[in-house]
């Protein structure tokens, strides 16, 4: 157990972790792994992406009906809570990925933890699924830092689809050649400079010959451009609609494919949309190793697999400034939006933020007893939503001591009402509290 995980345990054993947590409806035992806050386990319920009214569902609804009638199962009620099996292990994480660990993780138990992506459950729907593809969206948890992009919930979209050799035979080929044919043509601009598979940065794999490889990826590379097309056209159609007249409205759109790595796919590849200015990584995918299909009881198949962040997309498509709206049970949020159109979010007021600094001494050693993590996590779990960010602003080391100094300034800000001093205070002091009770810093 490396130093910070041995402190963050002493703050959960500060706040005395319960017996057992409950997670929809579900009741787990907790162990020295337990890290989920009460905070976290509330959001499980929410479901955001099956409310149709709401900006992630209408997002993906928009990509759902995009690919309806292409032979894809669209499978939308997968619970959060999985085993390391399916998150890590059958996707061929190695020991000492750093996804596994405690200060990126939320773990309910040693065996069991919200899920960090969608590719959790493609062990289970390749298992299950009858078309040749499928869609799985899902909520996905990850402890983070905070900002206006970052949440420790956000929502993700998994795709995959298979071809069996076994079934198809000689007629592999010709079936995947027609596949890729009846993807609908998009008019953008792709640039894709990479081969399909290159043994010296992104290798195919050996039970694939290469043209099942090369065949493979381009029924990947032209379904996302699909998706991408379909997603970013709304985009602009909708800040065209509210009365933008950018210049980046009327370009067509441009993407580009660049090499990736993930241990469930080989080849790798990420797609990125040019979007005001810069590249934007919309999406990570692959051709699906032989092992995980194998792993699932799929025996001679080749494929592929995907997956998509939506909140990152939805605050773009309907202009959504902060991603904690999308949590917000206010009717001022709530009441703007309607299944099946893409509006322009109207801002219904602005709080103004107060921040609030927090420095200490780090004791003289190489290793660092606070993970910026825990701090969010313990900065998040005592004031919840209302704090808007929390950023590093200062670090410098005493020339004579030879000690390191760390000031992280916090904002509280609240989106529905104003905050008074007395109760910031309130939580400055308690999160300082914790972090002297906790770790072996000195507050200054
Ligand atoms: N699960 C990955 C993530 O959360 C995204 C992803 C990458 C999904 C490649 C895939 C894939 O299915 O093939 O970053």
């Amino acid at each position: 157990m490396n130093r910070s995980v041995f402190r963050f345990a002493r703050y959960f054993s500060t706040k005395k972790v319960p017996k057992s947590v409950t997670v929809n409806g579900q009741t787990y035992a907790t162990d020295s792994w337990t890290n989920v806050p009460a905070s976290i386990v509330a959001l499980t319920d929410r479901q955001l992406h099956l409310d149709q009214n709401h900006p992630i569902g209408i997002l993906r609804s928009l990509i759902e009906n995009s690919f309806k009638g292409m032979g894809y199962t669209f499978y939308n009620n997968f619970k959060p809570v999985v085993t390391t099996f399916e998150n890590f292990d059958v996707l061929g994480f190695p020991e000492d990925h750093p996804g596994r660990s405690k200060s990126d993780t939320y773990y309910i138990n040693e065996k069991t933890l919200l899920r960090t992506h969608t590719s959790a459950h493609e062990h289970e729907c390749f298992q299950k699924c009858s078309t040749p593809g499928y869609f799985i969206s899902a909520d996905v948890y990850r402890r983070d830092e905070i900002d206006r992009t970052h949440y420790p919930a956000f929502h993700q979209m998994e795709g995959a689809r298979i071809w069996s050799r076994s079934e198809l035979g000689d007629s592999l080929h010709e079936k995947l050649r027609q596949d890729i044919a009846s993807i609908p043509k998009v008019d953008i601009i792709v640039e894709d400079p990479n081969p399909a598979f290159s043994d010296a940065t992104n290798p195919k794999q050996s039970y694939m010959t290469d043209v099942e490889t090369e065949l493979v990826s381009q029924h990947l590379k032209r379904t996302l451009e699909l998706l991408v097309n379909q997603v970013f056209n709304e985009a602009k159609k909708s800040a065209k609609l509210a009365g933008s007249e950018e210049p980046y409205l009327n370009e067509p759109l441009r993407v580009r494919w660049i090499e990736a790595y993930f241990p469930w796919t080989a080849p790798s590849y990420e797609i990125e949309v040019w979007w005001k200015g810069e590249w934007l990584e919309v999406c990570g995918c692959g051709v699906v190793r032989e092992q995980v299909l194998t792993n699932s009881g799929i025996e001679n198949t080749i494929g592929w697999a995907f997956g998509v962040g939506l909140d990152r997309i939805a605050m773009l498509l309907f202009g959504i400034p902060d991603i904690r709206l999308f949590w917000t049970l206010d009717e001022r949020f709530s009441s703007q939006f309607t299944r099946g159109s893409i509006t322009t979010f109207k801002p219904y007021s602005k709080y103004p933020g107060t921040t609030r600094d927090v420095s200490f001494w780090l004791p003289d050693t190489d290793k660092l007893p606070l993970h910026e993590n825990d701090l969010m996590e313990i900065v998040r779990d005592t004031a919840g939503d209302l704090v808007e960010s929390v950023k590093l602003v200062d670090q410098f080391v005493h020339p004579k001591t030879g000690r390191k100094s760390q000031c992280y300034r916090i904002n509280y800000q609240s989106m529905d009402r104003s905050l008074t001093n007395d109760e910031i205070n309130v939580y400055q002091e308690k999160v300082r509290d914790i972090l002297r009770s906790t770790y072996e810093i000195e507050l200054r």
